[in-house]
């Protein structure tokens, strides 16, 4: 993607994560904050350590690790999306929290001191960037020497899922084809992505998955739940005049899914990859 190409990205990417922030993560399902716990379980923050959430959105990472680091600690979500970072600050200031802030800031580089965070997480963010190498080995010069990260990205799509997932296929344009990658290229296997982690010059790489099982209600759930986070984007590049025909191709491929009690469950599998600054 040429300069011009990863600016305009940039700014959709922005825009769509300000269209999701009212919804994102709050309706009901367990997502990306049991995903935030997992990953703080395994990259392990401690009292006084101060923290880099990197794409910290509505602080699913943000306000475990607050915890975690104590009063004595600190962390700083940084996000793209004003209004992630507007409805993050918010919540920081209304939980009273005095170790936590959330700023408006492109994750590709990051405006920071380098050598100054203990720990730098970022949870489903670094597929989003036009270049994830060079934003890793960004966030590897704000670590101190010592320091740890841990990145979140997902695994494997749920294969009973896949006809839901092609019904959006034809309109996604060539100039889009970035919003698959999330499961190609680097982030193809366990294998390709801790290459591609040592290639930004962390040491001591090492990657699990976890499979979660996800409960919808029903379809209409799931549909719901499917424009409050970044799927959206797959809603938004349908035209207007073809939505309908589109969410009745979801629901006829949505049902038989469905559970004796008429639930959804989709297998989310989630990798945690951990690594070091030597
Ligand atoms: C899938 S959400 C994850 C949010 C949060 N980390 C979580 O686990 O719930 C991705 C977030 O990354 C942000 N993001 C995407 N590209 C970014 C970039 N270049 N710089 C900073 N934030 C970015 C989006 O605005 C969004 O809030």
């Amino acid at each position: 993607m040429g300069p011009a190409g990863a600016e305009d990205a940039r700014r959709d990417i922005a825009r769509l994560f300000d269209r999701t922030a009212e919804t994102y993560d709050a309706l009901g399902i367990e997502f990306f904050a049991a995903f935030a716990r997992d990953l703080l379980a395994q990259v392990a923050p401690v009292p006084g350590e101060r923290v880099l959430d990197v794409g910290c959105g509505r602080g699913a990472v943000l306000f475990q690790a607050a915890e975690l680091v104590g009063d004595s600690g600190s962390v700083l979500g940084i996000d793209l999306s004003s209004e992630m970072v507007e409805r993050t600050a918010r919540d920081i200031e209304d939980r009273g929290l005095i170790n936590a802030s959330a700023t408006l800031m492109d994750a590709q580089e990051p405006e920071l001191a380098g050598e100054s965070f203990d720990v730098v997480v970022a949870s489903f963010v670094v597929f989003f960037l036009p270049d994830p190498v060079a934003g890793l080995r960004s966030w590897h010069g704000l670590l101190k020497p010592g320091g740890r990260a841990g990145v979140s990205t997902f695994g494997a799509d749920d294969p009973r899922w896949a006809g839901v997932r092609e019904v959006f296929r034809p309109f996604v344009p060539p100039a889009m084809a970035w919003t698959w990658a999330a499961r190609a290229g680097l982030f193809a296997s366990v294998a390709s992505f801790d290459r591609a982690v040592e290639s930004a010059g962390f040491t001591g790489v090492s990657s699990v998955e976890r499979s979660y099982p996800v409960t919808f209600a029903d379809p209409a759930e799931w549909i719901a739940w499917s424009w409050s986070h970044g799927q959206r984007m797959f809603w938004e590049l349908v035209p207007e005049d073809r939505l309908a025909a589109v969410h009745e191709a979801v629901l006829a491929e949505l049902e038989p899914l469905r559970e004796p009690d008429g639930s959804l469950v989709m297998t989310q599998t989630v990798r945690y990859t951990i690594a070091h600054r030597a």
